[in-house]
């Protein structure tokens, strides 16, 4: 097994490769205006459905099989509108620093990619510990750094009906930690020293930017904490440490 540290920072000055970056945060924050938008868009229609099937569902004399229908309608519905709630509050912006719970967010992120997880037959099991301190990180911050982290996961599970574990647990020293293993087939030994640099990827061109793990490792160091990755053969895991907010 080999290991590597988020290590040297490339930060230059203004740079082509610093506007290109530049270029993809506002491409990020763009999209998340325009998913504001179609959520909102998505919810008025949504609750006309749940509110119509709750209203054939009080009628009397409403045959058996279709109330069962109804309130399969009913409660599919309710639960769209909850995933597009969470896709707007998943795009609002807010740079607090933040006093943010981990177990809270790594759920939400979760839930957000139960689909991904499910398409790819990825079993998604938790071990969470629930006496954990709250974080001094803007939730909107840890949702990206766990969404990239967990997407690289599922992607690397892609054909292999994989298991992704997510694991939370204090860092020591009033810090928390979290740790996401996957048993895809992890990263190869030349790639690991490379991974966390400005566009590494191994993905095909249109499907990988090489940024994530670049963007991720900049927003926990600026955060304080530090991001670690073991990986051989049989998977790869990355751990995530994080100043506790006291
Ligand atoms: N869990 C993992 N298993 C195997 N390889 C991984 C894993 N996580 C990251 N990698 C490797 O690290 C590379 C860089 O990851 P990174 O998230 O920075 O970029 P990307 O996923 O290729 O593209 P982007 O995230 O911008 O869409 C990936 O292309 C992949 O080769
Ligand atoms: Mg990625």
């Amino acid at each position: 097994m080999k290991d590597s540290a988020a290590g040297h920072s490339d930060d230059a000055n203004i740079s082509p490769d610093l506007l290109r970056q530049l270029a993809y945060s506002e491409k990020m924050a763009e999209l998340g205006r325009i998913s504001a938008g179609i959520v909102h868009e998505l919810n008025s229609p949504l609750s006309v459905i749940i509110s119509a099937a709750q209203m054939i569902m009080r009628e009397e004399g409403v045959p058996e099989g279709v109330q069962e229908m109804i309130s399969r309608i009913g409660s599919e519905a309710l639960r769209l509108s909850h995933l597009t709630k969470g896709l707007l509050n998943f795009s609002s912006h807010d740079d607090s620093i933040g006093d943010t719970d981990l177990n809270l967010t790594a759920d939400f992120i979760l839930n957000f990619l139960n689909f991904e997880a499910a398409r790819r037959g990825v079993l998604v099991l938790k071990q969470f510990d629930y006496s954990l301190p709250t974080i001094r990180l803007d939730a909107n911050m840890l949702k990206q750094v766990l969404l990239n982290i967990i997407m690289n996961a599922l992607q690397a599970m892609e054909n292999s009906g994989g298991k992704l574990l997510v694991e939370t647990a204090s860092g020591g020293n009033d810090s928390v930690r979290f740790i996401i293993t996957d048993n895809g087939p992890g990263i190869p030994a030349e790639s690991l020293d490379r991974i966390f640099d400005r566009y590494f990827t191994t993905k095909k061109p249109g499907e990988g930017t090489g940024l994530g793990l670049f963007v991720t490792k900049n927003l926990v160091k600026n955060a304080g904490g530090s991001i670690w990755v073991t990986s051989s053969s049989g998977g790869t895991a990355f751990t995530v440490t994080l100043p506790a907010l006291h």
